[in-house]
């Protein structure tokens, strides 16, 4: 890691602009108190780009991220001028893969009764991490299609699962867990509808998890899971699972925090160049209106931020963050009036 760490910042569409910019100024006030020199590039990628020229993530832009960055700061992609799934796909999971960010980390954590959306449930009841495995799974698009568009078309989306891709992020799981209280990890699959590639995450699962010996193992169906999630969520501290799955269940994490704006995330490859972004996605309805939720985003800066080995500032971020409830400073998303830029200004004055 560099002395000076080097930032890409990705705003991209939607409301992506208006919440980086907030997290932006949450980063800089965290960077300023803790003596951090951080340098950003601000890139633009995005709809503009992509309708000026056709291009996405230009060729070399991958090799200089890798090479020249420590983290990148990530808003949202996706607009309703572009029609092509292939637009959103080709810049964020090409960033994952191609950065190999094989953890997609994902807290959930409920910061006030007015965000719980669940009866008899204390907010403390909802704090848990989510181990999404990023590289693979139906993601990769491995597959084809066989007479579109006719009665008998076949259209094949593989789930690749391989040894070393699982056992990466079910490792990085036991390991969060071992350094966290040794709390309890729960894995999710859908083993008993897809015995060949999930009996090797139950394998892997039981493997790794021999060489944590004070760390409790579960084991559940996804199904199980996300009844669970909802019946009682103070029984899971660390959920591993696969990208899919894992996509699905931090979108019901993120229920349980009040809303996909309230949700961060870190795509993670340990000692390499990460991303952070919020979990939401460019919501074109909100753009510009100045109402969109930027805590998601500004809590990914507190995961940024320990990535960089800034573990304190990312601890002021979080508690910053903490405060706005107690000040009654509500985002639109969960019942509130707080502005965008009203919560980015007391955020980064308490930081
Ligand atoms: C997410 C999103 C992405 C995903 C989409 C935009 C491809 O839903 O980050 O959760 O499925 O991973
Ligand atoms: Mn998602």
């Amino acid at each position: 890691m560099h002395v000076v760490k080097h930032i890409a910042v990705i705003p991209g569409d939607g409301v992506g602009p208006e919440v980086t910019a907030q997290a932006v100024r949450v980063l800089a006030a965290a960077a300023a108190k803790h003596h951090l020199s951080l340098e950003l590039e601000t890139l633009d990628l995005g709809a503009e780009h992509y309708l000026r020229d056709g291009t996405t993530l230009p060729s070399g832009e991958l090799r200089r991220l890798r090479t020249t960055k420590d983290a990148i700061l990530f808003g949202a992609i996706g607009d309703p001028r572009i029609a092509d799934p292939r637009y959103a796909k080709e810049i964020l999971l090409a960033l994952r893969f191609e950065l190999d960010l094989y953890i997609n980390l994902r807290p959930v954590k409920c910061l006030d009764a007015r965000c719980c959306p669940l009866k008899r449930c204390e907010p403390s009841d909802i704090d848990f991490v989510v181990f999404r495995e990023n590289t693979e799974g139906p993601y990769v698009s491995v597959g084809g299609v066989l007479r579109r568009g006719t009665a008998d078309e076949v259209s094949i989306n593989e789930d690749i699962n391989t040894r070393k891709g699982v056992e990466r992020i079910v490792r990085a799981a036991f390991d969060y867990a071992a350094t966290h209280g040794n709390c309890k990890v729960t894995m999710a699959d859908k083993a008993n509808a897809m015995p060949h590639a999930h009996d090797l995450w139950q394998r892997v699962f039981r493997e790794v998890g021999a060489d944590y010996p004070g760390v409790a193992r579960q084991h559940l169906f996804v199904d199980t899971l996300a009844l669970h999630l909802v019946k009682d969520p103070a029984q899971f501290k660390v959920i591993v699972t696969n990208n899919l799955f894992g996509d699905i269940i931090s979108d019901l994490g993120a229920a349980l925090q009040g809303g996909v704006g309230m949700a961060p995330s870190a795509n993670l490859h340990p000692g390499q160049v990460s991303l952070f972004e919020p979990v939401h996605g460019s919501a074109p309805d909100l753009a510009g209106k100045g109402i969109a939720n930027p805590i998601g985003s500004i809590l990914s800066v507190a995961l940024m931020l320990r990535h960089l080995e800034a573990p304190q500032a990312a601890d002021d971020v979080e508690a910053a963050v903490a405060r706005l409830f107690p000040a009654n400073l509500l985002p639109v998303e969960v019942g509130g009036t707080a502005t965008t830029a009203a919560i980015g200004d007391f955020v980064t004055a308490c930081v």
